[in-house]
């Protein structure tokens, strides 16, 4: 038998999964690191913990299935996309990550529209000036720690430097680096243009591949580390959206998934570049050859309910504590008892700033509506509605821009709740499916190995024959009929407080 590993580089935790050529989970360990939220609206990850958490992972899989190293075929990376990792000439790590949804470079990102125009920006890179995105992350580090960008080698993204510390090579590939923002998404590679505009030196990015392509192999001391042989290949692998696209089968028009960890997207693939001209969602390059997606962003989805656990939850946490259950389990029970509208409470999940629809680095979290009334319950329903809000709002524009969606999948830890799952479904007002395989990005990621490695003919072939449907739910009219006066309420709160949220944020 041959076998495959897939590793997915999240932000609470890397899953490391060993696949059998099947598709198939032999075994799987994940392992947990935390984000230092130094300022309100920033967040780092240590790049140590992703290599220490890959690394821990692979050696786990290998010695606990007893597979012999000789027949793993390949291993492929599956990562949070957009962090800046920046290297010394040695290799070595200058500064933490700046994270994907840290919301620091509001400056930096005006600064990017004044000077490339927005317009320019959008026909080479795919989207305006995006404070998440990680171009606006490298021009703070040069305004506001000039040593540290002076000092810098090699700029890579999270799953890249697991790559480089797996094979000693600087490289990246499509789907995540279209998300830096310095690529010509048409060219599929650097924008000589824009890095010139922003004043980035090309010398510092690594080399670009298609997601599928071998990008090098397992070195001698990775080896001892891991428990692979060296010269194991490594391929592309992609950001963990377009990795879960893979791993959830869309893979061509007409597919889409939702998913929600800890933050939400919706995603899907296009033979061509379509473009939102509000620049309400991103496009990007498929981890498809020759194929473009269009993609949302919801940056506290999963989030916001750890947050609400975490700080307001605290009985449903020593209740889940006391029983061995989970308390997002205890949470949703007592949600489902509330009807629609969470007794006329609306949330609104911008705890981390917002991307999709709406691009804000200021915006924040709001509950409009709390009365004497409400208990934990209904806070809960607003999060959980809240939330799913944005991804029908997303889902909204998608079909504006005349993305043809006929079949959506859901995937991602929120879709293993089934009454999640139902208010998404009844949100979108059409059918949506869940898989066999709760894999995601680590799937994904193995299946691009396996095709650079040469063990599947192609990704349509290895997707096909692996990726199953598990169920189908429809939509109830009665839903959603009951959801409309609520949504179209949340709508219109963004517009209403947006002035509120800047002045708050200049106080
Ligand atoms: C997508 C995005 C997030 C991260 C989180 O643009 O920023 O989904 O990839 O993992």
């Amino acid at each position: 038998m041959e076998y495959l590993i897939g590793s997915d580089i999240g932000t609470s935790a890397v899953k490391t999964v060993l696949f059998d050529k099947e598709g198939t989970p032999v075994k799987s360990f994940s392992y947990e690191y935390p984000v230092w939220q130094p300022e309100n609206g920033w967040a780092e990850q240590d790049p140590e913990d992703w290599w220490q958490g890959v690394k821990t992972g692979i050696r786990k899989v290998m010695e606990e299935s007893g597979v012999d190293p000789k027949a793993v075929k390949g291993v492929g990376l599956s990562g949070q996309m957009h962090g800046l990792v920046m290297l010394s000439e040695k290799g070595s790590v200058l500064r933490r990550s700046i994270i994907w949804c840290d919301q620091r470079t509001g400056a930096e990102a005006e600064w990017m529209t004044e000077h490339i125009g927005r317009d320019r920006l959008v026909a080479v890179t795919g989207n305006p000036a995006i404070t998440g995105f990680t171009a606006a992350k490298i021009l703070w580090v040069k305004r506001h720690e000039p040593e540290l960008y002076e000092a810098c080698r090699h700029i890579l993204l999270p799953k890249d430097y697991v790559r480089y510390r797996l094979t000693g090579d600087y490289a990246t590939e499509v789907s995540d680096a279209s998300g830096m923002q310095l690529m010509n998404i048409r060219e599929r590679n650097w924008s000589e243009e824009i890095c010139r505009m922003l004043g980035v030196d090309m010398d510092l990015l690594p080399k670009m591949y298609e997601s599928q392509d071998i990008t090098g192999y397992v070195t001698e001391e990775a080896a001892r580390e891991t428990g692979l042989l060296p010269g194991t290949p490594v391929c592309g692998g992609a950001g963990d959206n377009p990795a879960a696209a893979i791993g959830t089968g869309v893979f061509r028009e007409g597919r889409a998934f939702t998913t929600i960890g800890t933050s939400a997207v919706v995603y899907a693939v296009s033979d061509e570049i379509r473009i939102d001209p509000k620049g309400r969602v991103h496009s990007l390059c498929a981890s498809v050859p020759g194929k473009w997606t269009v993609m949302s962003c919801t940056q506290a989805a999963g989030l916001s309910l750890q947050w609400l656990r975490n700080n307001v939850c605290t009985e449903e946490m020593r209740k889940a504590k006391e029983t061995g259950e989970d308390a997002y389990n205890i949470m949703s029970r007592e949600a489902e008892t509330v009807p629609i509208g969470a007794g006329k409470l609306i949330y609104e999940p911008y705890l981390m700033g917002e991307r999709s629809p709406h691009l804000d680095p200021d915006c924040r979290g709001t509950f409009i509506g709390l009365s004497a009334g409400h208990e934990r319950k209904h806070l809960i329903r607003a999060v959980m509605e809240g939330v799913s809000y944005s991804q029908k709002e997303c889902v909204d524009i998608f079909r504006e821009m005349g993305v043809n969606i006929e079949d959506m999948f859901l995937c991602g830890g929120g879709a293993k709740n089934p009454f999640w799952r139902q208010m998404l479904c009844d949100l979108y007002d059409c059918p949506v499916s869940i898989l066999r395989s709760e894999q995601g990005g680590a799937l994904g990621a193995a299946i691009l190995a396996g095709v650079g490695a040469g063990v599947y003919p192609s990704i349509e072939y290895a997707c096909e024959r692996m990726i199953e449907r598990k169920e189908t739910l429809q939509p109830i009219p009665e839903n959603t009929k009951a959801y409309g006066p609520y949504f179209e309420l949340y709508k219109s709160l963004y517009g209403t407080l947006q002035s509120k949220f800047r002045e708050l944020a200049a106080i």
